[in-house]
């Protein structure tokens, strides 16, 4: 069985579960700028990864464009974000990032990353910057919301080669 993985990554996070990834498949690993259709017909699995940005998973579309050319193979899309895994994030991220019929032919995992403000590039540093303003103004904190507000001037790093145990068993099934 060949297997290729495929990332995009904007501080690494979701680059470090891709190098696991292929690391326990023993697969071909490829960054997404360089991928296109003609890099997966040889491979029988893809798994594709990219960081989670407004609920979006980066890059994801270059999987959605091409699923005609995906067919027969197993397709597998991870997310990684700095939530918390629950079910309530990995079902609005699929359902955000996938229609139903998409979701029959993708596996979808999520694989918790984290935070990094300083190696955000300016227009990130931007967003993130008006979503802490937002989050100091709420009265009331969620302790997802502390955590957050608390991860802009100490990095959190949750990425756990754990994680991807779920994965690589229904990769290898
Ligand atoms: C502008 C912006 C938006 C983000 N939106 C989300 C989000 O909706 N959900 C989430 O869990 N994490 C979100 N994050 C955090 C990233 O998903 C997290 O840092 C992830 O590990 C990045 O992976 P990467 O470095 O591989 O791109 C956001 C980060 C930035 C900078």
């Amino acid at each position: 069985m060949k297997t290729i993985v495929i990332y995009r990554s904007k501080a690494g996070f979701a680059k470090k579960y891709a190098q696991w990834i292929a690391e326990e498949l023993e697969a071909d690993l490829l960054e997404a700028s360089e991928a296109d259709a003609s890099k997966w017909a040889a491979y029988d699995t893809i798994v594709y990864g990219g960081g989670l940005y407004a609920a979006g998973i980066n890059g994801v579309k270059l999987i959605k464009q091409n699923l005609d050319s995906l067919k027969g193979k197993k397709v597998i899309v991870y997310a990684c974000g700095a939530s918390p895994l629950r079910q309530g994030v990995i079902n609005e991220v699929r359902n955000k990032n996938f229609t139903e019929e998409q979701q029959r032919m993708i596996r979808f995992y999520y694989l918790r990353g984290g935070f990094d403000y300083s190696r955000l590039r300016p227009l990130d540093k931007f967003l993130m910057t008006l979503l802490k303003r937002t989050l100091k103004r709420k009265k009331v904190k969620t302790p997802d919301e502390r955590g957050m507000l608390e991860s802009y001037d100490h990095p959190v790093d949750f990425t756990d080669r754990k994680n991807i145990a779920e994965l690589i068993e229904y990769a290898k099934s």
